[in-house]
């Protein structure tokens, strides 16, 4: 509950409207942060800027705004899913199949997106079981446009919306010794490395970051559709960022780390140009912290599952472990039904970032 402030605390409107001539001299309900106020508003440039992300923000469900029965606090209430239509890439492996199980399992329809068939057709058998949600496999390679504009067709033929789109397809290339005792040594082991290449960097960008551009755009309708069939819920892009894109150590992959940051300006972008407009799509990312997965695993097993040896991140973690299924499940349940949360992004590390710094 916001405090209660006495009605004298709130000092009259004293400026008269021909001393500024951008002032209206209408007299309306003002938003103000400790509730409705009748005061007379100067209507400033930057109004039409709050209002319209005001009306983006206002998604509060009518079950909620129309009483506070204890009801409404119970866990299926706050992180309900059901029903609800979600995307997500790369959810063959690693964090995109913890996000489909945590979403499926709790009742929505997931579309599994990747490029290897296999892998999502043996997620769907495994793991689409007995549940009361879907799993339904479709191949796309999520860094071509024609293929996100086929993705998009394919999904508008079946959905009258999409509830959650998870951008999580990722890729990390080239890893290179960073530590060195000498300015030719350091030259040598970063500029000398044959692998670490201009083509290098563009592929990892190409993947980790416009990929997200293109499919938040693309989906944009179907994602706005969202509210209009689910009690106001508002569509949701996550996008899988990480804290790679926020500590300062290349953690030996400069061009990863590069392409993790620009991913997390773009979710701000997205989501400020977005509420610009006046659309109920909320932008957020994840920055998970180290989590099992092929790309930190280097493979994984007959149900897709990867693993790290826990005493591997002893050390380096203050949490003393890799993240696991439970961790990145709270988190995606979180982001996709936290109605108030919008251009931010998350970190699910463990620590990591308190112990690597992210400052200056
Ligand atoms: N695991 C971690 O510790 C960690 C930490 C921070 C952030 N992340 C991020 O988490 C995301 C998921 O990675 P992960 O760690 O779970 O690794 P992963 O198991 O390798 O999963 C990445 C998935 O993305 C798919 N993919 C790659 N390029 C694609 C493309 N062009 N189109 C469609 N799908 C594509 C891959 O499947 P196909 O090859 O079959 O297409 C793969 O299933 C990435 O964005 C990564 O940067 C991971």
């Amino acid at each position: 509950m916001p405090p209660k402030l006495p009605l004298r605390s709130i000092k009259p409107f004293r400026l008269q409207s021909s001393q500024i001539p951008y002032l209206s001299t209408s007299t309306r309900k003002a938003p103000c942060f400790y509730g409705p106020v009748r005061v007379r508003v100067p209507v400033t440039p930057a109004q039409p800027r709050l209002l319209k992300l005001q009306n983006h923000l206002s998604t509060t469900t009518t079950a909620m705004s129309q009483n506070n029965n204890n009801a409404d606090f119970k866990l299926d209430k706050l992180f309900d899913v059901k029903g609800k239509v979600a995307l997500i890439t790369g959810s063959g492996s690693g964090i995109g199949l913890m996000a489909t199980q945590a979403l499926a399992t709790n009742g929505a329809r997931v579309y599994i997106v990747g490029r290897t068939e296999e892998k999502l057709q043996r997620v769907a058998d495994i793991y689409g079981k007995d549940i009361p949600g879907e799993i339904i496999p479709l191949t796309c390679d999520v860094s071509k446009k024609d293929e996100i504009k086929r993705l998009v067709a394919d999904i508008s033929s079946r959905e009258r919306c999409l509830c959650i789109l998870f951008n999580n397809a990722g890729i990390s290339l080239n890893t290179q010794q960073t530590e060195a005792r000498s300015a030719e040594e350091m030259s040598a082991n970063l500029f000398d490395d044959p692998d670490e290449t201009f083509e290098m960097w563009t592929d990892t960008y190409r993947t980790n970051v416009p990929q997200l551009f293109f499919m938040t755009t693309a989906f944009l309708p179907l994602l706005e559709a969202a509210h209009k069939h689910n009690d106001n819920f508002s569509g949701v892009v996550i996008n899988n960022t990480s804290i790679s894109g926020i500590v300062k150590t290349s953690q030996h992959h400069f061009a990863y780390n590069a392409s993790k940051a620009a991913a997390i300006h773009l979710t701000r972008m997205l989501a400020n140009e977005i509420a610009q407009n006046g659309l109920r799509v909320r932008v957020n990312s994840v920055a998970p912290g180290v989590f099992p997965s092929e790309m930190t695993a280097g493979e994984s097993d007959e149900k897709q599952k990867s693993h790290i040896p826990r005493e591997k991140y002893e050390s380096k973690v203050p949490a003393a472990r890799p993240g696991e299924d439970r961790d990145m499940a709270n988190a995606i349940l979180f982001l996709a039904t936290c109605q108030y949360l919008n251009g931010q992004t998350v970190a699910v590390d463990g620590g990591y970032i308190l112990s690597a710094g992210s400052g200056p």
